[in-house]
């Protein structure tokens, strides 16, 4: 705590500001406060407190500036203060509350390097099960059609598709990029969405795919939703990528007090839960799954086909 005259003179300082600055009150006491301010902020700290006594109100200084004061050994901290304009027998003091901020301001970084982080996590696992999975499928896709490449009609239709899907892709990584919740979802409810991918997906690649969902439980999802698409989005890139299926079948049912999302495969199987595997895809289903307080299992074996399995309270 001090307390600064109108002219700017120390008239009176606590042993707060003792301890915080290394000056004694005797060495502090009638110095201008710039005493107190590292060079280089002086003449604009000045200006700023000739400001302040033609117009003098309570309030934090500098909010959101950072403001630095410097000791008696040179070094310098960082500060929170907050000013109040006191009226007394010889005129206006400003009452100066003083706070060592280093600890506040670290706290503050550590929680935006968090903030970073978790925006990195999340951008990943958008990248890799959104944009990655479409461009996949437009690849196979655009292979299907090097095969077809005596049939114009087939090709002509195929490229058009392959176009579309770069259109969703890129609107897609529009919708990450500014944190809004996947393409798909963007006008759609979680059944419609759950829908519109799997058709996308038969139509890809080939497996015949049965739909099964509650709309009741489907309509209970709000922002969670984004997650079970993308977990389903994944689950099936991997039907057509390993599982060499002729059926798949995606299901949103009540069961007990839980909504259970399965999608299930016949196809060749594997054996899950070995390490070694260098893709992402499990591991990110698994953690989006978890992050919504749900739980998330594989079963499968080879030549049984692979059951992927969430499991959400409701
Ligand atoms: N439905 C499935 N049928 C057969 N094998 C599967 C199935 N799903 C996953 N696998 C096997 O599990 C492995 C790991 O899957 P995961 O999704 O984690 O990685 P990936 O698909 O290989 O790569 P990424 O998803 O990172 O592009 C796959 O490589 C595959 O061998
Ligand atoms: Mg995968």
């Amino acid at each position: 705590m001090v307390l600064v005259d109108a002219g700017g003179q120390v008239a009176y300082a606590n042993g707060l500001l003792e301890t915080l600055s290394g000056y004694s009150r005797g060495e502090l006491f009638g110095q201008l406060i710039e005493f107190l301010v590292p060079e280089r902020f002086r003449e604009l700290h000045t200006k700023h407190r000739f400001g302040y006594v033609a117009n003098p109100r309570a309030r934090p200084m500098g909010v959101n500036l950072d403001i630095y004061l410097r000791r008696k050994d040179g070094t310098e901290f960082p500060a929170d203060i907050a000013l109040s304009p006191l009226q007394t027998d010889s005129g206006m003091v400003v009452v100066a509350a003083l706070r060592d901020a280093t600890e506040r301001k670290e706290a503050q970084t550590r929680l935006h390097r968090l903030a970073v982080l978790e925006d990195r996590e999340r951008i990943a696992k958008e990248l890799h099960d959104g944009v990655i999975q479409a461009l996949f499928a437009v690849g196979m896709n655009l292979q299907a059609t090097e095969a077809k490449a005596g049939d114009p009609e087939a090709v002509r239709a195929r490229l058009s598709g392959a176009v579309d899907s770069i259109d969703v892709a890129i609107r897609d990584l529009r919708n990450y990029i500014f944190g809004l919740r996947p393409g798909i979802l963007a006008d759609r409810q979680l059944d419609q969405a759950l829908h519109l991918l799997v058709e996308e997906f038969q139509e890809k690649s080939g497996v015949v795919t049965a739909v099964q969902i509650d709309e009741r439980v489907a309509a209970q999802f709000g922002n969670t939703a984004t997650q079970l698409v993308q977990v389903t989005r994944e689950a099936l890139s991997n039907v057509a990528r390993h599982a060499q299926a002729t059926t798949c079948r995606v299901s949103l049912l009540q069961h007990d007090e839980s909504a259970v999302l399965e999608i299930d495969d016949d196809g060749r199987g594997f054996k899950p839960g070995r390490g070694g595997s260098r893709g992402q895809g499990l591991r990110n289903m698994r953690e989006r799954i978890e992050a919504i307080g749900g739980t998330f299992s594989v079963e499968s074996s080879p030549a049984e086909g692979t059951t992927v399995r969430i499991r959400l309270p409701l």
